[in-house]
């Protein structure tokens, strides 16, 4: 069909996901999934908060109700817990809704953004999106240099991405870095702190961006329930911000934006420290595993805060495949500008070991050749 679109949609790349475990079992003839081991998305291996499954068998049968569409409950409880008022808190439909409101908001052709290279692929497609220019500043060892992002902002530069920690890299910047960025970059652009990974560290390493929120400064953060909380089949995220800010986004988004399942288990799901604490040392364990098999068979990787670690494997595509015929589903970084490395989810000690031990098959028959 030939229709008369906007340009740059239809010059948009398509955003690769993780490749979904029943996709896999199809092309390979399985019966089932259980044998697939799927470490593509950076999802949480103990699976959801048991207190978001039990909240959501009772919600079961009230779903012929809309949602609260102003996610009054959950809302609340997010204030609450991060000490901001309720008017400052917006739920998505996953956080990268909200990266979505943000260029509604903030992004024409006349202006742009300024994120990492090596960031969150999303950013510079929200932009692309809206005909927004994206500044990539190259990374210094894979991790943000503050300082090149700050020299990128121009006067019309409205957002600038700070992912933390960053996928795809696992790194991180810490709050001393953080503050030095921040005493010294312009009121005009909203800096947002994507901090999806952020529960999976220990409390006194992570830094104190809402402060800067409570100091009135031009600051977003951004957290989700799809990580340390086992919920991304659900898809909800939430951002904290300024009040005006965050009255712009309820004027854009859907009426229903978060549907009630996911309202529910989140809820829930919010108070369950435990799993939280579970799921960051199980994090921390499959890390120190996944590190000790890189170490033992030479192959360089990006130290990692976060609950996935890039390996460098030669060509990632291949690699990619290679690991799909042996069941185990990981992610090539070519479109991240990483075409020698591939991303692995830390998964379960089990999942792990699966992992390792198909590594170990696909380089000897490497060594074969
Ligand atoms: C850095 C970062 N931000 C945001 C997201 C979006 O998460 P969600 O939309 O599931 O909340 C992801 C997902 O992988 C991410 O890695």
């Amino acid at each position: 069909m030939n229709y008369s679109t906007k340009t740059w949609i239809s010059d948009l790349p398509s955003y690769e996901p993780g490749r979904p475990i029943e996709e896999l079992a199809r092309e390979l003839g399985l019966p089932g999934i259980d044998d697939i081991v799927k470490l593509a998305s950076n999802e949480n291996a103990l699976g959801p908060s048991p207190r978001a499954v039990e909240a959501m068998r009772h919600a079961a049968s009230d779903m012929h109700l809309y949602p609260d569409g102003s996610c009054h409950y959950l809302a609340e409880a997010i204030a609450h817990k991060h000490g901001v008022d309720v008017s400052q808190v917006v739920l998505g439909n996953g956080s990268n809704e909200i990266i979505e409101l943000l260029g509604h908001i903030f992004l024409d052709r006349d202006n742009g953004l300024v994120m990492s290279e090596g960031a969150f692929l999303i950013y510079k497609l929200v932009a692309m999106a809206f005909q927004s220019e994206s500044a990539a500043v190259p990374m210094r060892s894979y991790t943000h240099d503050l300082d090149g992002m700050l020299d990128a902002i121009q006067d019309d530069t409205r957002l600038v991405f700070i992912a933390n920690p960053n996928n795809p890299t696992g790194t991180m910047v810490d709050g001393a870095e953080i503050d030095r960025f921040m005493d010294q970059v312009p009121g005009h652009p909203l800096i947002v702190f994507d901090e999806a990974y952020i529960e999976l560290l220990p409390v006194n390493r992570r830094p104190d961006t809402l402060r800067y929120i409570h100091d009135g400064r031009n600051v977003c953060i951004l957290r989700t329930f799809s990580k340390a909380h086992g919920l991304a089949g659900l898809r909800v995220g939430y951002g904290l911000m300024s009040g005006d800010l965050a009255n712009l986004m309820h004027r854009v988004r859907q009426p229903f934006n978060v549907n009630a399942m996911a309202q529910t288990a989140a809820l829930a799901a919010l108070e369950d420290e435990s799993h939280v604490e579970n799921t960051r040392r199980m994090t921390e364990e499959g890390l120190e595993q996944m590190v000790r098999a890189f170490e033992d068979r030479g192959l360089e990787y990006v130290p990692s805060v976060a609950n996935f670690i890039l390996v460098r494997v030669g060509n990632g595509r291949e690699c990619y495949n290679k690991f799909a015929e042996q069941w185990v589903i990981v992610r090539p970084m070519d479109a991240y500008g990483f075409p020698d490395h591939i991303r692995v989810t830390i998964g379960t000690h089990d999942d792990n070991e699966k992992f390792i031990g198909a590594l170990d098959r696909i380089m000897s028959e490497r060594d074969k050749l």
